[in-house]
């Protein structure tokens, strides 16, 4: 059977920056940015978006175009043994994403709600931070990532592609306009330079002394906001044709995605530092306090919030369907299983495994890091390589399929996946594992001795 290519070159576009563009920027990249110091985070971030996220996509780009096959199928047609066992990997960590990712999509679904019937208003930073605690645990958390998890169940046994388009086409701009609106009224804030200075002004001393977790983290961040390491890449390119510039593709979605992240934190910061809250401390509930209280303090506050929490809910869903999109198109290709109970089986399956993080947040904690800490910088690792030194050949050749020879970029890419990324990725693996350990025997392994 002939396979579906993107209709238009747009539309591949629009999908992967669907994908891109998620809870990775707006969540997750303020709280991690907040935990590991601010300005000393955000550069080695963003050289890592540039020196090594660029170059990984282009990696899964080429395996996805070559091949047109799901992830699992395009690493065993190029290689062979042990390679095999990658497509497992991207299988492991897309139910662990998706998992806890589901809850969290989940408690923007719940803000949204919250917004429409009560709004925002809120006397200060602890009610904010209580009203996160009721959202975020107990039966309102389970049932929204029911919600959710339906919705994107939905969305990938219908197959649609066409809603995914319109949705990103709609909602990217969307959310960089209302995210420059609170950005612009953040400035207004009398902390605002405070905020701005612990943003922008790396602290090479901190980074000095706390490169072990700064290094892993944004590698790891990297990863995560960029949708690499687990395939997800690799299927979105095994429907696209061989005239497409793979390198200027690659561009604009990690242009875009991190324009994206970068704004929310100069929405984040100020707004935090205004509550007289230290960015380290929030952790998760970062975004949520620090945007009720912009939403409780702006005129039209609630209509914003409740538009720009359903926003972040769909592009949470675009990444989200992103992820079972890899896991239903392995159990179809494969094992030949139908797309609905395919999509059914494998979407509850990962709506069980996030049951326990609606129950405690420790439990986000341990997905969150054995997914974005772990398992997503080893997928990438093992990616590199593979391209690097498998299939070197046909991996420049795809490349420049589209773009010409372009004087030896294609065998600079190849040399720099090769070493350099191998190299330092690595060392982030490395990092995350033992901080992952640590975490597994300190914070894990107290919280269970106290029940
Ligand atoms: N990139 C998405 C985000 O930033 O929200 C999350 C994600 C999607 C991670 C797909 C990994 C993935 F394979």
């Amino acid at each position: 059977m002939a396979r579906e290519t993107w209709a238009t070159r747009m539309g591949f576009i629009l999908a992967a920056v669907g994908s891109a563009v998620g809870l990775g920027n707006i969540w997750r990249f303020p709280f991690i940015t907040g935990q590991e110091g601010g300005g000393a985070f955000l550069l080695l971030y963003l050289l890592f978006v540039v020196l090594i996220g660029f170059p990984a996509i282009l990696v899964e780009f080429v395996i996805g175009r070559y091949t047109e096959l799901n992830p699992v199928g395009a690493i065993r047609e190029l290689g062979s043994g042990a390679w095999n066992y990658l497509g497992w990997l991207f299988v492991v960590t897309g139910f662990v994403t998706l998992s806890y990712y589901s809850v969290v999509a989940g408690w923007f679904l719940r803000y949204t709600l919250i917004g429409v019937t009560d709004g925002y208003a809120l006397a200060g930073p602890e009610e904010a931070t209580a009203l996160y605690g009721s959202v975020t645990t107990g039966l309102d958390s389970l049932l929204f990532h029911a919600v959710f998890m339906a919705l994107v169940i939905g969305i990938i046994a219908a197959g649609v592609r066409r809603g995914i388009e319109v949705g990103v086409k709609v909602m990217v701009p969307a959310i960089i306009v209302v995210l420059v609106g609170l950005a612009a009224y953040a400035f207004t804030l009398d902390a605002a330079g405070a905020a701005y200075a612990y943003y922008l002004t790396p602290d090479f001393g901190y980074l000095a002394a706390n490169w072990t977790s700064i290094l892993p983290a944004a590698a790891g961040q990297a990863f995560f906001t960029l949708s690499l390491g687990m395939g997800v890449m690799i299927t979105y390119a095994s429907y696209l044709g061989e005239d497409r510039n793979l390198a200027t593709d690659a561009g604009i979605i990690a242009a875009l995605d991190t324009l994206i992240a970068v704004i929310v934190g100069f929405v984040v910061f100020p707004f935090l530092f205004a509550a007289g809250i230290e960015p380290g401390g929030p952790g998760p509930s970062a975004i949520f306090v620090s945007l009720t209280s912009a939403f409780t303090g702006i005129p039209g506050g609630r209509i914003i919030g409740i538009v720009f929490f359903a926003m972040v809910g769909i592009a949470a869903l675009s990444s989200a369907i992103s992820i079972l999109e890899v896991l239903v198109s392995y159990l179809i290709d494969e094992f030949d299983v139908e797309r609905v109970p395919a999509s059914v089986a494998i979407g509850v399956a990962v709506f069980l495994l996030g049951v326990p993080v609606t129950i405690d947040l420790i439990f986000l904690g341990l997905y969150d890091n054995l997914a974005g800490g772990v398992l997503l910088v080893l997928g990438s690792l093992l990616l590199a390589l593979f391209v690097g030194w498998v299939i070197p050949d046909v991996a420049r050749n795809e490349l420049e399929k589209g773009i010409g020879s372009l004087g030896g970029l294609g065998t600079a890419w190849i040399w720099i996946v090769r070493i350099p990324i191998v190299i330092v990725v690595l060392v982030s693996l490395y990092l995350g594992v033992v901080g992952y350990v640590d975490f597994l025997t300190g914070g894990f392994a107290e919280w269970l001795a106290a029940r």
